[in-house]
């Protein structure tokens, strides 16, 4: 449910750290020191005092320091920060940022103020930002007031080469990691967490974003666990524990008749552990574009609302979504080796356009059982083309493959 305004967005007051990476001339000429710790530039690290503008300073002093890998330190402690950007270009070609402490958000919306973001200007070949520690968004008051415009915990932007590993992120107003327009993303080891209920609270959303792979991981949050959004090509997400949640998606794709394409990616070894959705790709009718080469398998389920869908008539809740007689082409998608419990009285949803279809969709060795028995066969199958082979419960839109066992039941 990302919403399309990633690229248009004013970023005032949107994100706690803004991270704007942009290609820099390297001027490496010597090294000098490597650590900058935020407690050498006045932060107190007690939750209490605001410390914005200690992390400015030692920005600062990383952003401009030559040679090596400065690193930005934030040791243990409770670091009190409002919205604020890192900003760049730096002159190291590698930074990275430690963070063992904990940093918070304000507690109020009316503390967060409408301060400029910071941008993490790390204009630096490579950032690397890693943990143990902790960013917690402070996201309640936001949810409760129902607004669209909520800051978002993390936002990347532009970077050529980002890690970012062993870091926990709870509660954002809104997503909590944004990575958008980067090339040579690794995201492993974090933990998100926000409740059921909060509203729009991705884990990650990636737009822009190609050659990245996301892994060992657990998120769990209100709304979907990994989006992948227009832009985006070989994203690779590996064991990933997501629950609650909505899944780990594709799109929504084509909002407000935009051109968005998608392709390459690949997910494998992930659980869904009472999720609303699993596997799915979502458009919106009338964009232009494709959603193609997409693998899940290696995929299991437990109490999944429903576990597999494609739907080409996305309209973020709308109760009208009218085809438009045009829709982004969904193709070449694979769904293997998946299996576990619904919760629901619908397993399967291939759902698409009447005009675009879904083409060369391809299921094997599915098995999907209900918590209850259904009233109705848990299959929506809607002009998707395709072949399937042993899938229970069977997909009668799709022609039955060779060696089929729960695929041959004729609707
Ligand atoms: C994703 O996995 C494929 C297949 O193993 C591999 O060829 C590709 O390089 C991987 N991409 C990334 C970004 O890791
Ligand atoms: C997924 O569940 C299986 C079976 O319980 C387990 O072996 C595996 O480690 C889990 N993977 C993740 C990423 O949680």
């Amino acid at each position: 449910m990302v919403r399309k305004d990633l690229h248009t967005t004013q970023l005032g007051f949107q994100v706690i750290f803004f991270i704007l990476c942009i290609s820099l001339f390297n001027l490496s000429i010597g090294y000098g020191q490597t650590t900058f710790s935020v407690m050498d530039y006045g932060a107190k690290g007690d939750g209490q005092t605001d410390d914005t503008q200690a992390f400015v300073k030692a920005w600062t002093a990383v952003c401009g320091a030559i040679g090596g890998t400065p690193t930005l330190q934030i040791p243990s402690g409770t670091f009190l920060l409002k919205p604020l950007n890192f900003k760049g270009p730096c002159k190291a070609n590698n930074i990275h940022i430690q963070v063992l402490g904990k940093i918070v958000a304000p507690s109020t919306v009316s503390a967060w103020g409408e301060t400029v973001q910071v941008i993490v200007g790390c204009a630096s070949k490579k950032l690397a930002a890693y943990g143990p520690g902790s960013i917690d968004g402070q996201g309640a008051p936001w949810w409760a007031q129902k607004k669209c415009e909520r800051p978002r915990a993390l936002l990347f932007n532009g970077c050529n080469d980002l890690t970012i590993s062993g870091l926990s992120f709870i509660n954002s107003p809104r997503a909590h990691v944004v990575i958008n327009d980067c090339t040579g993303v690794s995201v492993s080891n974090i933990k998100i967490i926000a409740p059921e209920d909060s509203p729009n609270t991705d884990g990650i959303d990636l737009s822009g974003t190609t050659n990245a792979k996301i892994f060992d991981s657990s998120i769990g949050t209100g709304d979907d666990c990994i989006a992948i959004n227009g832009g985006c090509s070989n994203v690779n997400i590996t064991n990933i524990a997501c629950g609650p949640g909505h899944g780990i998606s594709i799109g929504s794709l084509g909002d407000s008749a935009t051109d968005d394409s998608v392709e390459e990616v690949h997910v494998q070894f992930c659980n869904f552990t009472t999720t609303q959705n699993g596997a799915r790709i979502k458009t919106v009718p009338g964009g232009t574009g494709f959603a193609r080469k997409i693998t899940y398998d290696h995929i299991w389920f437990d109490g999944t609302t429903k576990p597999i869908v494609i739907d080409q008539h996305y309209c973020n809740g709308a109760k009208v979504c009218a085809e438009k007689g045009k829709a982004i082409a969904v193709s070449d998608i694979t769904f293997t080796n998946m299996q576990g419990t619904f919760s629901n009285d619908l397993a399967i949803k291939l759902d698409c356009d009447s005009t675009t279809g879904c083409k060369n969709i391809r299921m094997e060795q599915i098995n999907l059982t209900p918590l209850e028995p259904t009233k109705e066969a848990p299959v929506v199958c809607n002009n998707a083309m395709g072949e399937s082979i042993s899938v229970t419960p069977p997909v009668p839109c799709l022609s039955s493959g060779y060696g089929s066992e729960g695929s041959h039941e004729e609707l």
